[in-house]
């Protein structure tokens, strides 16, 4: 049984197939069609709904997802808010009068999503006001595609919104709603159907019990990457395990050396831990995927998925981070470098889960820098990018570590390029003896965002850049502390 509110009202679905997506319980059980299929792949943002979230302070939190790929079954205890639920009677919501007042619509069917977008915005401005500028938009409405309109009226209305009378929806009007969706949020769906199981455990123990009886169960936190298993390659999805209620997956504990983060933290909680210590990371991601991902996808998914293509696992490998694996056996710490094993291979046993991540605390003389190649600069995979730590001690580069994604089976660290600098002056000849070792150590491939050759060189040409920017910066400064990065986005 999913328990959860809609638009201000209690829902209850018994029998929901454990594969049902957010948008087909809309649809197809509810007939509520106001929210649109585009691409059911978390690319278009047609889908986007705001879900909102007890904050444990008596408020319930709004952000925006796509509901093409997040499972019926995690709205167990929430608030859902579609686009059919913002209006007051014939009063507009500020984000669907705005879109009205500067013809930010014209086929109309993204504008459901990016109405969806922005209403998040307009909460997030509403309990904590700052400038929208440029960044913050791009950030806000960066998962939302529209093919007809052209972006600018929309932009305008995102910065008008708030010129527009604040009409609150009927629902919130309801002084309890809060409440009683935290006091759904404490209960569990059992999720047990027909055709399957979703199963929500809420702490450790429990779930290492459901790894022990259940090892061939899948595991679903943000469901980003698991869910296109079913929209995109038709494969059932029935034997379920949601971690994302799970106390100490949610958790980031500080440390004398760093932090432990529990792998269901997702990035929009990640981001503000990483502007203070790795601002490099951070900047990254702003170029991860979009909001409603970001949203929903965590750090233990995108490392457990061992793409190549992932972006988080060469910053990790290049920061040196480390893992805490757990299970019905014990826990186990690993470094990330002995993680990954070959393509989709990793070191994690059948009954094992990803419990933590570690992550250094950044040195004073530490340095990182990330480059992120990818077609488009919003909601877009990298074709190659490239993560380098290094400390310069008395001119001379020490602890190097260059990691790579993209150019292999694995993200990687490019071990013979790194020895090629380790103990070296910055010198043309020095990086040039590292490129060329960089140019034998991978086989990239060719796919459809980049030929072989085309990483082979842009590879090379990240390790250039790095060698161009650290005589930069030894000409501007000779203080070397601190993490900084320059991407692509932001270098002009
Ligand atoms: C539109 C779109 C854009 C994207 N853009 C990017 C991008 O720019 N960069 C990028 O790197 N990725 C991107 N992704 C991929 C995805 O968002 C990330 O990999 C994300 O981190 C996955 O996390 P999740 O919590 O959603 O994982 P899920 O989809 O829930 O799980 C992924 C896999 O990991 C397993 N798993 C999850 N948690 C654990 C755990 N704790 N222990 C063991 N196994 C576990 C699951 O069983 C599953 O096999 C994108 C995806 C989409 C749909
Ligand atoms: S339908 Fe395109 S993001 Fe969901
Ligand atoms: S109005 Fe047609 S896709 Fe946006």
């Amino acid at each position: 049984m999913i328990d959860f509110y809609l638009n201000g009202k209690r829902q209850r679905c018994a029998d929901v197939a454990p594969d049902t997506s957010i948008l087909e319980l809309l649809r197809n059980h509810l007939g509520d069609t106001g929210t649109k299929e585009g691409c059911a792949s978390g690319d278009c943002g047609a889908c986007t709904v705001a879900i909102g979230e007890p904050d444990g302070n008596g408020h319930l939190q709004y952000h925006n997802a796509n509901s093409c790929i997040t499972p019926a079954h995690q709205l167990h205890g929430s608030h859902l808010v579609t686009v059919e639920g913002l209006s007051r009677g014939d009063a507009l919501h500020p984000a669907q009068a705005a879109m009205v007042a500067c013809h930010g619509s014209q086929c109309g069917f993204c504008t459901p999503g990016i109405v969806m977008s922005l209403f998040t915005l307009f909460e997030q401005q509403r309990h904590a006001p700052a400038p929208l500028n440029q960044q913050r938009l791009e950030s806000a409405l960066g998962g939302n595609l529209c093919r007809c309109t052209g972006y600018r009226p929309i932009r305008d209305a995102a910065l008008s919104m708030t010129e527009h009378p604040d009409t609150h929806p009927a629902w919130a009007d309801d002084p309890s709603l809060a409440d009683n969706v935290a006091e759904l949020s404490r209960t569990t769906n059992e999720g047990s159907t027909r055709c399957g199981h979703f199963t929500v455990p809420h702490d450790l123990a429990s779930l290492r019990e459901l790894k022990r009886s259940r090892p061939q169960a899948r595991l679903v936190a943000g469901a980003t990457d698991l869910w296109l298993e079913t929209t995109q390659q038709l494969k059932p999805l029935n034997d379920l395990i949601d971690i994302r209620r799970i106390a100490e997956l949610n958790v980031i504990d500080e440390t004398a050396d760093g932090w432990w983060i529990g792998a269901a933290v997702t990035y929009s909680r990640l981001i503000p831990l990483l502007a203070d210590a790795y601002p490099a990371f951070e900047h990254l991601m702003h170029r991860f995927a979009s909001s409603q991902i970001r949203n929903r996808g965590t750090l233990g998914g995108n490392i457990a998925n061992a793409s190549p293509i992932g972006d988080t696992p060469p910053v990790l490998l290049a920061l040196d981070a480390r893992l805490l694996l757990d299970g019905p056996g014990g826990e186990r710490q690993l470094p990330l470098t002995e993680f990954f094993l070959d393509y989709k291979q990793t070191a994690l046993a059948d009954n094992e889960f990803i419990r933590a991540v570690f992550l250094p605390r950044p040195t004073e003389a530490h340095n990182l820098k990330v480059w992120k190649l990818s077609k488009r600069r919003e909601d877009d995979i990298s074709a190659v990018l490239g993560a380098f730590a290094w400390r310069k001690d008395k001119g001379i580069l020490r602890d190097v570590r260059l990691a790579f994604g993209g150019m292999a089976a694995t993200p990687r660290r490019a071990r013979h390029a790194e020895a090629a600098l380790e103990g070296q002056p910055v010198t043309a000849a020095t990086f040039a003896a590292a490129r060329s070792a960089l140019n034998g150590e991978f086989s990239p491939m060719t796919d459809v965002r980049g030929s072989s050759e085309y990483r082979q060189l842009a590879a090379s040409n990240l390790l250039e850049r790095l060698r161009l920017m650290m005589n930069e910066e030894s000409a501007s400064s000779n203080d070397h502390t601190g993490a900084e990065v320059t991407l692509d986005a932001y270098a002009h």
